[in-house]
């Protein structure tokens, strides 16, 4: 079996290919017939027949990044795969179609696909092609399917055009409030696909901008970001500051826009949204680069070990495309650290393809540095600092006190069925899903995703033990600023991403700090070591000579 029916076979069975909370509801409603509703979605690997049929056809393929431009700014998107599939649907297409275009693409996409198919399409044949873009997040996906914000529909100005139009909004008005469903013309369309993500992007790199000042002027960005959010110009959304924002998306739609930007003489706008991205690897290098000052790399005898929660680039997903945990893994395996990583959704494999495609030449160094492993205790057991890299909801800290107010996982969201289509949907209905049909080298094994959620069954992680496995000090390093930080009780020294170290406390912090520097007891930190300190302990620690 090849690798597309492999995962079209994984689409028809109870194991859907890829991790997305309440979607393998949707499946099973929308393919199973039972008294009340029949099924109206299937998956199949016969392309032409499932096109022939179709009267809308909608193309959801993905449109990487390409080579950085000879211009010196940002990446156009490749669109192989996009041509691929309008020249296939042109030709093998026997009645008039709409063409519902879900990739993210380069403005003017919509036209050139007409004039890319025109030549291919059978006599008397008429297709539309429409922008439909998506902004599905994943780990969300099924609720921001049924509860968009907003639906665009760009097209051309024909009277066909608008028809086409119509006839798509028609199939979202089943579901989507009619208010909310917006038709503009097709560059309109495309391009405030790219505006939406650069903008959110820019709101993530401001804050962590924003970060860097907080970590040397000792402010708390989840302050400063709570107070500035405050103001509904600005408002709350996209306001986390992180090690850094990761996913498909961002970057990539970034890079695009900045290359048009520079493509079009703008030189000034392309270095504006090139920054953006900038700003989010600098901040990701600062993470890796505050792991390393405070927990140090041994330069002889054993390896400091880092334990890393969470690969994927945000929880709820096992996709890891663009994740921040590769650098700041890779940064740490060249930096000669030993890594434990632990993620409850990516399979170990994807882990390793992903930090060899990273470390390259380099990559031997994973057999002897890198361990995957089935939970979190492992990876945290013997660790000398903690990373976590993403946030999945049982990481609280729920003091044996406050037991019974722990609130379980957010319950997957309502599923509303899309039984009233007045069309057969054929090619694609998810986009996130059939991107991933298209691709090979992006497809994800389900079978053995299930086997390492286990400490997630009673709920929350059971920091206690992990404080008793780690040695001290027990740093852990807050890429996402999730942790509570009555942590501290423990003995762990929380290092948020722009906040203040939170200390486990006066007492502890010496005794700690003595046996961090191998002082035995002595109650004194002789000056060459000073730097090692974090900025909080030195005004409490006496200094000799
Ligand atoms: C994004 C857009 O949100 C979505 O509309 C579009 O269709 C695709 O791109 P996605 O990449 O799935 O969706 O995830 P999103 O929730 O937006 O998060 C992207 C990254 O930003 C993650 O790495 C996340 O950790 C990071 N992030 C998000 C922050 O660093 N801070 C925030 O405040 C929010």
């Amino acid at each position: 079996m090849d690798k597309n029916a492999a995962r079209v076979a994984a689409w028809n069975s109870d194991e859907l290919p890829f991790s997305e909370p309440g979607l393998a509801e949707v499946v099973k409603a929308a393919t199973t017939t039972t008294a009340a509703r029949k099924a109206n979605l299937s998956f199949s690997t016969a392309v032409d027949e499932t096109i022939r049929k179709a009267d809308l056809i909608f193309v959801a393929v993905e449109t990487p990044s390409g080579k950085r431009d000879a211009l010196g700014y940002g990446a156009a998107p490749n669109l192989t795969s996009f041509h691929a599939v309008l020249r296939h649907v042109a030709k093998t297409a026997e009645k008039d179609f709409i063409l519902v275009n879900k990739s993210t693409v380069p403005v003017g996409s919509a036209h050139a696909a007409k004039e890319i198919m025109t030549p291919h399409l059978r006599p008397g044949i008429k297709c539309h092609v429409l922008s439909n873009p998506e902004f599905l997040a994943e780990g969300t996906a099924v609720s921001d399917l049924t509860h968009p914000d907003r639906i665009l529909i760009g097209s051309d100005d024909s009277e066909g055009g608008k028809a086409a139009a119509a006839a798509l909004a028609s199939l979202y008005s089943k579901w989507v409030p009619i208010d909310q469903i917006i038709t503009m013309n097709s560059r309109s369309s495309e391009l405030s696909k790219l505006a939406a993500n650069a903008l959110l992007a820019q709101r993530i790199s401001s804050i962590n901008a924003l970060s860097a000042l907080c970590d040397k002027m000792g402010a708390d960005i989840t302050e400063v970001s709570r107070a500035c959010g405050l103001d509904h110009r600005i408002g709350k959304g996209m306001m986390r500051s992180t090690l850094g924002f990761g996913g498909s998306c961002f970057e990539k739609d970034v890079l695009h826009l900045t290359s048009t930007a520079a493509k079009l003489g703008l030189a000034d706008v392309a270095a504006y949204f090139e920054s953006v991205v900038n700003i989010n690897t600098y901040q990701t290098s600062r993470f890796t680069e505050n792991i390393i000052s405070q927990v140090p790399s041994s330069p002889t005898g054993r390896r400091t070990v880092v334990g890393v929660l969470g690969f994927a680039f945000k929880p709820e997903t096992d996709d890891t495309r663009c994740s921040p945990a590769i650098p700041v893994i890779r940064d740490l395996v060249l930096a000669g650290y030993q890594v434990n990583i632990f993620d409850p959704l990516v399979h170990e494999a994807k882990i390793q393809e992903d930090l060899r495609a990273s470390l390259g030449d380099n990559q031997h160094k994973i057999d002897e540095q890198v361990f995957i492993c089935t939970d979190v205790y492992e990876a945290c057991e013997g660790a000398n600092g903690i990373a976590i890299l993403n946030s999945w909801s049982d990481m609280r800290y729920i003091p044996s006190t406050d037991g019974g107010n722990y609130t379980t996982r957010a319950s997957n969201a309502k599923v509303n069925s899309i039984s009233k289509n007045a069309f057969q949907l054929t090619l694609s209905l998810f986009a996130k899903i059939i991107p991933r049909m298209f691709t090979p080298e992006l497809s994800l094994t389900a079978t053995s995703i299930a086997t390492s959620t286990i400490e997630v069954d009673d709920g929350h992680i059971d920091w206690e033990r992990i404080a008793d496995g780690m040695k001290n000090p027990k740093y852990i390093f807050d890429g996402h600023n999730v942790l509570d930080h009555r942590l501290t009780e423990l003995g762990f020294y929380i290092d948020g991403v722009g906040r203040p170290l939170q200390t486990p406390g006066f007492v502890q912090e010496t005794e700690t700090l003595s046996s961090a520097l191998n002082l035995n007891g002595r109650g004194f930190v002789e000056k060459s070591k000073v730097q090692q300190l974090p900025p909080s302990w030195v005004q409490f620690i006496p200094v000799a000579e």
